[in-house]
């Protein structure tokens, strides 16, 4: 592979790729409401030559730039959505879109997929299979990845690369690492059943605001005493609703939180661990409790194969690679990896706000590697897959 020249050649987009970013960035978009950014970004692809792939989806956008052989099919894929978020940057750039941010970088990510399209685009005589870039709406939701594998998006596909920006990494320094990244997802809601009765005659009722009071407290364990300490999760309660006057105990509370893991085997443990903590307290106090899952997003988790090779890809780019510290955030990329191999990356953009902040920036020069790092992850992976690697 021809490293270096990726990267000179990402650098030379440099200026157009800044121009490009700053244009998302003041036209943000909320989730499934992306059409601006959808028609810009199949512009800008078709304008390019590359072929665009229907989906029969109104917002995001799929494209595939064929080799001069047949071969293999990789993905490449970046999220194009925005945050109900009011921009404080000040930046003369800054969201005309009142309440709404590229908060998260996805601008960012999105430009840098459109400058690998257009490096492999360039190289296309020479690739040993085809690129699938998917443009992805709707990752803030946690629907868009879903959304585009049921389009068909990853029909043909033997392995799938993306990135994220990462704050606290300097520009030219990426994160890689095999195994999970990110957090699974999943959200509760407990219902704490008691019995009503006047303020002043609690012996009368079942208080259900102090059950669920002392559940609470009871779920912090869940962790700390189920788990193993070589494995870690999360439980966080973030509403606890109750009552509605000043003087009178409510027959029910209600409790919601969210759960995050990393391996699939402690997150399957958690929905049971919940209810017979949370059960086993409320009988407690003679209430019930009963507990209702919504399960969310599975953990990224990379394959140990792919991240090898996107590893080996960014040394040849002369970018400095270091371990990637894991995120209990979510990221519905997971969904791709439960379909085919791929690996998820830290690009680093030297900002000083972490992702969904008012003041979050990033520094754009970290468009050039990670344009190449997407490309050039692309081509070795068709030669690994094509026999050659
Ligand atoms: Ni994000």
């Amino acid at each position: 592979m021809t490293a270096s020249s990726l990267l000179a050649e990402a650098e030379a987009l440099l200026p157009e790729l800044t121009r490009l970013r700053r244009d998302f960035h003041r036209h943000p978009e909320l989730s499934m409401q992306e059409f601006r950014t959808t028609a810009a970004i199949k512009r800008l692809l078709e304008e390019a030559g590359i072929r665009l792939m229907p989906i029969g989806l109104p917002v995001g956008a799929v494209a595939e730039i064929a080799g001069a052989e047949p071969g293999p099919t990789v993905a490449l894929r970046a999220d194009i959505d925005a945050l109900p978020i009011q921009e404080e940057t000040g930046l003369p750039f800054a969201s005309e879109v009142q309440g709404v941010m590229h908060a998260c970088g996805h601008d960012f990510h999105m430009t840098a997929l459109l400058g690998a399209a257009r490096l492999l685009h360039a190289r296309r005589e020479r690739l040993r299979g085809s690129v699938r870039l998917l443009f992805q709406p709707a990752e803030e939701k946690g629907t868009g990845a879903l959304a585009l594998i049921e389009a068909g998006a990853l029909d043909g596909v033997q392995a799938i690369f993306g990135l994220h920006n990462k704050p606290e990494l300097p520009v030219g320094k990426v994160g890689i690492a095999a195994g999970p990244l990110m957090a699974s997802v999943d959200g509760f809601r407990l219902t704490v059943t008691g019995r009503g009765g006047h303020a002043a005659i609690p012996e009368a009722a079942i208080d259900p605001i102090v059950a669920a009071s002392a559940i609470v407290g009871g779920l912090q364990t869940a962790v700390s005493r189920s788990i193993s300490p070589f494995d870690s999760a999360v439980v966080s309660v973030c509403r606890f609703q109750a009552g509605t006057a000043w003087n009178v105990i409510p027959d029910e509370a209600s409790l919601d939180g969210t759960v995050r893991a990393f391996r699939p085997e402690v997150r399957s443990l958690m929905p049971e661990l919940l209810q017979r903590i949370a059960a086993g307290i409320a009988s407690g106090y003679g209430a019930e409790a009963a507990l209702k899952w919504y399960s969310g997003i599975p953990s990224v988790t990379n394959d140990g194969l792919m991240a090898d090779l996107c590893r080996r890809t960014a040394l040849a780019l002369d970018l400095e690679v270091t371990e990637a510290k894991r995120s209990a955030g979510g990221e519905d990329f997971a969904y791709y990896q439960t379909k085919v191999p791929g690996c998820f990356m830290w690009v680093g953009t030297g900002g000083t706000e972490e992702w969904h902040h008012p003041r979050f920036t990033l520094d754009e020069r970290a468009l050039a590697p990670a344009a190449a790092l997407l490309a050039g992850a692309a081509i070795q992976a068709l030669e690994h897959f094509a026999g050659r690697s």
